[in-house]
């Protein structure tokens, strides 16, 4: 039986709930409160979660992000003094670190852990889950703060927040594999769904479905890239005049705007024209699939759309405006939500120059790796998502290595493979964090995809000892 077709996961989803309460009970009455989080959308939406918990429970707390949480960073929150910090989507790398500094922690995340120590440690992996497919950061973040509910005898308070959590996994990209949400995500789905803050169902997946006209839509989409009308206006507009699709209604007609009929002819044209141009099943399938909307949301904004939210916040935070996205996962809307909005359409310009870059300069290839290098041309906090992409028209049997150079003046090293990469045994996080630390640097993350920090000089060395660690790991 695989996981997926596992009923329900009833004892893991115990064994955390259990960890997580008693973890709830040691935050009850903490004064100053420190909550520790990344710099992504799922980073962002633990946070939130958390926060928002926190608030409720009246108990205060400051918020702070990190790229990585490494000695500077612990240092950072150890000068604040805190009688207890919550580590969200990192942490479980770093708990022998965590307590040296003498801090006094909970750690909800979903990373594969690295040594051991702390006790309250909210983590897929400690319950043999996989944390890159059936719970991200900011689901554990939910976990805890549902038992925060529980413990200040008010149930059920905070499964509202079950929309941040699942806009968290989207942005983890933890549907990719499946095609949908699976394992614990998916019980948080039904939590939210009962809670009235979540639908889903199947549609089209492309970015843009609440928010721009639909020719729009066909003329950005680039996952999958659909030849013949991706960045090509007029062959977009052309392809749904010849479906009979009407294209102004009082005001462009976005996704949205389309009746049930219509969408289906657009898809099912859609699907004809990329089984015409060559696309494989495997992009075709991320195409169609389950899309999870936010009922709170207006129609018509970001936010409504689990993956567009995503997107949104790590506009902010990637470019050093985590407070801006927090502010969003708090219920800020007005003129923040319209700073978040500009930062959104300056990351799609960085995507889209990153990509012509690579495909510009070339994707290198050594025996079982890819690698290109942006040198200080892609932002070191986007690079990871550029790589990701480029395996639209990359070779998808090896895994992508990207390089950008840090403000720090260090080499930022971003690795994403593929499901069927992981099938055939590739762990990107033990590659990684292995390969890092034997030319002085720090990585780790998850199979699927990983990342580190490493001195400028060490790149040749890295990658040849990238090269023998993925080969080892691809024939066994
Ligand atoms: O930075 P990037 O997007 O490439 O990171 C991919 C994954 O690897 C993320 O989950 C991130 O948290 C993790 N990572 C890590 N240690 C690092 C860098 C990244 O665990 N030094
Ligand atoms: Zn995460």
């Amino acid at each position: 039986m695989t996981d997926e077709e596992r009923p329900g996961l009833e004892e893991e989803l115990t064994a955390l709930a259990r960890i997580s309460e008693r973890a709830a009970e040691s935050i009850i009455g903490e004064r100053e409160v420190v909550v520790a989080s990344h710099v992504d959308a799922d980073g962002l939406t633990s946070a939130g979660i958390i926060s928002a918990a926190l608030d409720r429970a009246e108990i205060e707390r400051e918020t702070l992000f990190f790229r990585q949480l490494d000695l500077p960073a612990l240092e950072t929150i150890a000068d604040l003094g805190p009688g207890l910090v919550i580590f969200t989507d990192l942490g479980s790398g770093m708990q022998t670190e965590i307590l040296d500094m003498g801090l006094s922690a909970v750690v909800a995340d979903h990373h594969r852990p690295q040594g051991s120590g702390v006790v309250h440690h909210i983590n897929p992996h400690l319950v043999g889950l996989d944390g890159a497919t059936q719970l991200s950061g900011s689901g554990s973040a939910f976990l805890l703060a549902r038992a925060l509910a529980k413990a200040t005898g008010r149930s059920g308070e905070n499964d509202d927040l079950a929309g941040l959590a699942i806009v968290g996994a989207v942005g983890d990209l933890q549907d990719m594999a499946a095609g949908r949400l699976i394992g614990l995500n998916r019980r948080i789905l039904d939590i939210g769904v009962d809670a009235g803050v979540l639908s889903f169902g199947r549609d089209l997946k492309l970015f843009g479905k609440q928010t721009r006209p639909v020719f729009k839509m066909l003329e950005y989409s680039s996952d999958p890239f659909i030849p013949g009308l991706s960045g090509d206006e007029d062959a977009c507009i052309f392809f749904l005049k010849e479906q009979g699709i009407r294209l102004r209604g009082e005001r462009w007609r976005r996704w949205i705007d389309m009746n049930p009929e219509e969408k289906a002819r657009i898809a099912s044209a859609l699907v004809r024209r990329g089984l015409r141009s060559g696309l494989s099943n495997r992009q075709l399938e991320r195409l169609v699939g389950e899309v999870y909307t936010l009922l709170p949301e207006p129609e018509g904004t970001e936010l409504r759309d689990a993956s567009e939210y995503s997107t949104l916040l790590n506009a902010t935070a990637r470019y050093g405006f985590s407070g801006v996205g927090l502010a969003v996962c708090l219920g800020d809307r007005g003129p923040v939500l319209e700073e978040a909005r500009r930062l959104l359409a300056e990351h799609r310009l960085n995507l889209v120059a990153g990509l012509k870059l690579v495909k510009e300069e070339g994707i290198i290839a050594l025996d079982h790796i890819q690698y290109f290098d942006a040198g200080d041309r892609i932002r070191d906090t986007i690079v990871g998502i550029v790589a990701g992409m480029s395996f639209q028209t990359a070779e998808r049997r090896k895994p992508i290595l990207a390089f950008a150079t840090s403000d720090e003046g260090r080499l930022k090293v971003s690795a994403r493979g593929t499901q069927d990469l992981v099938r055939a045994g590739l762990n990107l996080s033990e590659a990684v964090s292995k390969a890092a630390e034997e030319v002085g640097g720090v990585g780790g993350g998850h199979n699927v995809a990983a990342g580190a920090t490493i001195p400028l000089e060490a790149k040749e060395e890295f990658l040849k000892i990238m090269d023998r660690i993925v080969g080892g790991q691809l024939r066994t």
